[in-house]
C-alpha cells in the first residue's frame, strides 16, 4: 500500500492519480475551524486527522513548489513534522522542486538553498526518498551525495510535439545546463539579471527547420523569447517550446503569444499546462 498525501498545491494532481492503477491510497490534509488552509493572518494550517491509517505501507507526500513556494514549504514541513512526531519515515515527491534555481553559491555571502532544503528534509524530517521532475540541480556534483531519484518529462513532451509535428523537429537546449540535464546539444547563454540574458551564437544550421527549444522551467519567459528571435532571425521555420516547469503565468503568456505551439507539463497547476505527468508519478512510485 502506497498512502499519498497531496498538500494544497499538489490536490489538482489527484483525479488524475486516482485514475492510475497502483495500490494508491489518497490524502487530503484537514484545514481549519473555518475550513481554510490558512488563518486571516496569512499563517499557514494543515492536519493529518488519519494518520493511524498510515501504520503499515509507504508514505508519500506529493508536493508542487509553486505558484507559492513560500507558503507551500510551510505547509509541506508542518506535513512531515506530523508524520516525524509520529514516527513515519515518508518519501517526499516534488512535481517542482522550490528554489531549485539557486542551487549554488553564485556569489560570495549566498548560500545554496537547494542543497540546504534537501539536507534538512533528508536529515531533519527523517525522509527516506526524494522524488523530483527536472530538477534544475539534477546533474551538479552536490546532488549525487543524497538519495534523489531524478525523473524527467523530458521524453513525454517530445513524445507529444512529435504527434502534431512529425519526426523532423531539431531539439535544442538553450544553455549548458540545460545540455547537461538533457544530454540535447545547444546554445550558450548567460544570466545579466531575472529578466535579461545574452545568447552567445552557435554555429547550429536552424535554416528552414521546425526548431523545439527544450527547458526546464518558464520564468519571465526571458530565455525563450530570446531563443524565439534568435532562430527566426536565423531561419528557422517554426520555432516551438518544450518546458516541464511553467512557474510565472506572465511568463507563459508570452511565450504562448510568440511560439508556434507551446508544450508544458502539469507540474505546477496551470490552465495552459498541456501535457499529463501523473503516469510518470504513478509508475515511479510503483
Ligand atoms: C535557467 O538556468 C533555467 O534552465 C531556465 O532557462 C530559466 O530559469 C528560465 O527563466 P526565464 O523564463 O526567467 O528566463
Amino acid at each position: 500500500m502506497i498512502n499519498i498525501i497531496l498538500t494544497s498545491a499538489a490536490e489538482y494532481l489527484l483525479s488524475g492519480l486516482e485514475r492510475k492503477s497502483g495500490n494508491f491510497r489518497f490524502f487530503i490534509p484537514g484545514k481549519n475551524k473555518e475550513s481554510q488552509r490558512y488563518f486571516p493572518d496569512g499563517e499557514v494550517y494543515a492536519r493529518i486527522a488519519r494518520i493511524n491509517d498510515f501504520k503499515n505501507g509507504r508514505v508519500v507526500v506529493l508536493h508542487s513548489g509553486a505558484p507559492r513556494p513560500n507558503a507551500g514549504l510551510v505547509e509541506l514541513e508542518i506535513i512531515l513534522q506530523i508524520l516525524k512526531d509520529h514516527k513515519i519515515k515518508p518519501e517526499v515527491f516534488f512535481t517542482y522542486f522550490p528554489y531549485g534555481r539557486q542551487d549554488k553559491v553564485f556569489e560570495f555571502g549566498e548560500t545554496n538553498l537547494a542543497q540546504n532544503l534537501i539536507r534538512k528534509i533528508i536529515n531533519y524530517y527523517w525522509v527516506r526518498k526524494i522524488y523530483i521532475i527536472d530538477p534544475h540541480f539534477g546533474k551538479l556534483k552536490w546532488a549525487k551525495k543524497y538519495p534523489i531519484v531524478s525523473i524527467s518529462a523530458v521524453p513525454t513532451l517530445i513524445r507529444k510535439s512529435k504527434e502534431n509535428f512529425g519526426h523532423d523537429i531539431l531539439f535544442l537546449s538553450p544553455d549548458k545546463g540545460g545540455k547537461q540535464r538533457t544530454g540535447i546539444y545547444g546554445f550558450n547563454k548567460k544570466r545579466i539579471n531575472s529578466f535579461k540574458i545574452k545568447i552567445y551564437s552557435s554555429k547550429i544550421a536552424v535554416k528552414g527547420k521546425t526548431i523545439g527549444i527544450v527547458d526546464d522551467i518558464i520564468g519571465t519567459g526571458g530565455t525563450l523569447l530570446k531563443f524565439h528571435k534568435f532562430a527566426k532571425k536565423s531561419g528557422a521555420k517554426k520555432v516551438i517550446a518544450l518546458v516541464t516547469h511553467g512557474v510565472l503565468d506572465t511568463g507563459i503568456q508570452k511565450i504562448k503569444k510568440r511560439f508556434k505551439k507551446l508544450y508544458l507539463a502539469n507540474t505546477i497547476n496551470r490552465k495552459e499546462a498541456n501535457v499529463d505527468i501523473t503516469n510518470l508519478i504513478a509508475d515511479v512510485l510503483k
